[in-house]
């Protein structure tokens, strides 16, 4: 079964038709840039532009950066205001004609790698981090999700995570990797110390430079980069079209005991 991916970011919203069984896109990604001010109109006509481009008329998952429960939009940090109290899933269905589920960017990417990347097959207490425009976190326990997990919101040094250590930090602050990864490294280790996970996996749109920061990083915890790098949150978003979405029990890798 195909489904469309879109993941809704700060920066841009970009799209690929996913293949379920397998987690390969089965096209070009397309990408559009994120209207700004993030406003719901904009930013649901831009996510049409995407369904638009691939002349889609089934399913599509969505996932987007703030908390998400029963479709509506609790926080939108990163985008603008008029988000919050919306329910998304049932205004983007109305008005694209498609069949919505609607997921948090950062639970979706987790799904996708507990699916098909570095989590899978893993039963114990994983933590994905996603580090773009904002720091989103994923919780997962034998392979089931723990939703809405904010992080990237936690206080570190008197200032959110997210406003020290995300990527739009370094390059607003025209930091370099070194001086970037070290405020990485605190953040992670207050999140170590506060959940003692066995595996964190780093996604989101810095993992394509994972080389230039890893060495920094001085976790007790085995960290390791997003395999589905930044399309993580693409495949993650259509999986949540299918009923056992917010589990990776299914994967052959797990032992029925
Ligand atoms: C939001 C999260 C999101 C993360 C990454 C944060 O600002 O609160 O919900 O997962 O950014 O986009």
């Amino acid at each position: 079964m195909a489904v469309l991916g879109i993941d809704i970011g700060g920066s841009g919203i970009k799209g690929a038709p996913v293949d379920l069984q397998t987690g390969a896109l089965l096209g070009e990604r397309f990408r559009v840039e994120t209207p700004h001010p993030a406003k719901l109109d904009d930013v649901i006509d831009a996510v049409g532009e995407v369904i638009t481009h691939f002349n889609w008329r089934g399913p599509v998952g969505i996932g987007f950066p703030g908390v998400i429960k029963q479709g509506v939009v609790w926080t939108a940090a990163n985008l603008h205001k008029s988000w919050i109290g919306i329910n998304a899933e049932m205004l983007i269905a109305r008005r694209t004609g498609c069949g919505i589920t609607l997921i948090n960017d950062a639970d979706a990417a987790g799904l996708a790698e507990m699916h098909f990347g570095a989590g899978r097959g893993r039963r114990e207490l994983v933590l994905m981090v996603t580090i773009g425009t904002g720091i989103g976190t994923a919780l997962f326990m034998n392979g089931q999700l723990v939703p809405n997990l904010e992080l990237g919101h936690l206080t570190v040094r008197g200032k959110e995570a997210e406003r020290r250590a995300s990527d739009r930090a370094r390059s607003e602050k025209e930091l370099s990797w070194k001086a970037w990864s070290k405020r990485l490294n605190e953040v992670l280790l207050y999140m170590e110390q506060l959940l003692w996970p066995d595996l964190i996996i780093i996604g989101g749109g810095v993992s394509k430079n994972y080389a230039k920061f890893c060495e920094h990083l001085t976790l007790r915890t085995p960290v390791e980069r997003a395999q589905l790098l930044n399309n993580a949150g693409i495949i993650g978003a259509a999986l949540t079209q299918t009923d056992e979405a917010a589990s990776a029990d299914d994967s052959d890798d797990f032992d029925d005991d």
